[in-house]
């Protein structure tokens, strides 16, 4: 039986409490990867695991109400807002999301739903908003569960049930429900792992990564011409897929003991070859592209030659668009902010200060 056919199962063998209305309000971060999912096949599974830091700053806000129907009904009604503003284009994504979740999440044509969602960044910084986004409204989906249901009172039961509800959302945002590291992508590294939830890798980490920065440098907001999930399907076909899945399984590996011993030089190495690649693969696919600029790679030559001159482990890593996250030990905030003042704000537009974060909240 697969994961699904198990959750609806579940549910249908349990008897739902009598809830008139309920409100609730979650904080879930933005995660960025060190190891990049990068294609995917069937209902939004990877074509290779990935593994990401949570972050801390970069966060959405999401407060979700429930009131009872008075009578029975099919139908999904829900009233969005993003920063207090009506959003047509991410309301029918949230539409279409509880329409592909309905058999799991019966609630949701039982309900009328309001869903109020903010981000701590700038909508258009050109950091990924579905990560935090997703991953805050599946963890008011699993609390919602949780209420009707009482059958996830188990931290892990409740968080892999919030990631998996994620994943459906966004690939990325199964990775935000955990604090710190988490790995998703079923692998022999690492125990329970799975395509279809991100599990918590914290417990690798070495002390070095405490407090880890990844301050993100955006040099353009622009929307990106090509979206990700396109950048995905591009990938069915790439005359490279092959060659990116066993480097991407090479890359796993030795993260994976770059992470648990603290090799700063390998893990920058595998990071900046993950974030070329990344783009690589782009530009070879067909049609091609790129998505980053000029300024892009002033940015990461400049922050290789600071490397090699001060001596410093500081290193880059690129999302699906043009903006650098620069990734360095806290004990180095000092040296490097110096640096991104300097030389890197004048080729950026602005710079978010972020870090290692201690996962998704709930505000209320
Ligand atoms: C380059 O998670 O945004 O950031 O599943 O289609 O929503 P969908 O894609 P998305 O892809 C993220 C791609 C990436 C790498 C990563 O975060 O692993």
């Amino acid at each position: 039986m697969s994961l699904r056919e198990t959750y609806i199962k579940e549910l249908r063998g349990l008897a739902a409490q009598d809830i008139d209305s309920v409100e609730m309000r979650w904080q879930s971060p933005s995660n960025i990867a060190l190891i990049k999912y990068w294609g995917k096949h069937g209902n939004q599974l990877p074509m290779n695991p990935s593994v990401s830091f949570t972050l801390s700053k970069c966060f959405s806000d999401t407060y979700f109400k429930l009131i009872k129907k008075t009578g029975p009904s099919s139908t999904i009604n829900v009233g969005f807002t993003l920063d207090q503003k009506a959003s047509p284009v991410f309301s029918n994504r949230i539409k279409d999301y509880f329409d592909s979740i309905k058999d799991l999440c019966p609630f949701l044509t039982g309900y009328d739903i309001i869903i109020e969602s903010s981000n701590s960044f700038p909508h258009s910084a050109g950091i990924a908003s579905s990560a935090s986004g997703f991953s805050a409204l599946a963890l008011c989906l699993t609390t919602m569960e949780d209420n009707l249901y009482g059958n996830l009172d188990d931290d892990l039961k409740f968080r892999r049930k919030a990631s998996y509800l994620s994943r459906l959302g966004s690939g990325s945002a199964s990775r935000s429900i955990y604090k710190r590291a988490s790995w998703w992508g079923e692998s022999p590294e690492i125990a329970d792992s799975s395509d279809e939830f991100a599990v918590d890798v914290s417990e690798l980490l070495h002390p070095i990564f405490n407090g880890f920065q990844d301050s993100v440098l955006i040099v353009s907001s622009d929307k990106k011409p090509v979206s990700s999930s396109h950048g995905h399907q591009l990938m069915d076909f790439h005359p490279y897929r092959k060659g990116r899945l066993h480097q991407a399984d090479q890359h796993l590996r030795d993260m994976k003991s770059a992470l648990q011993i603290g090799d700063l030089e390998r893990f920058g190495h595998i990071v900046e070859s993950e974030a070329l690649s990344l783009h690589a693969l782009m530009l070879s696919s067909s049609p091609g592209y790129f998505l980053i600029s000029g300024e892009t790679i002033a940015v990461i030559r400049a922050i290789r030659a600071f490397r090699e001159s001060e001596k410093i482990p500081c290193y880059f890593t690129l999302d699906a668009g043009p903006n650098v996250h620069l990734l360095y030990p806290q004990q180095f905030s000092t040296q490097v902010k110096e640096f991104i003042i300097d030389e890197l704000e004048p080729l950026t537009d602005h710079v978010i200060y972020d870090e290692l974060g201690n996962g998704p909240v709930q505000l209320s």
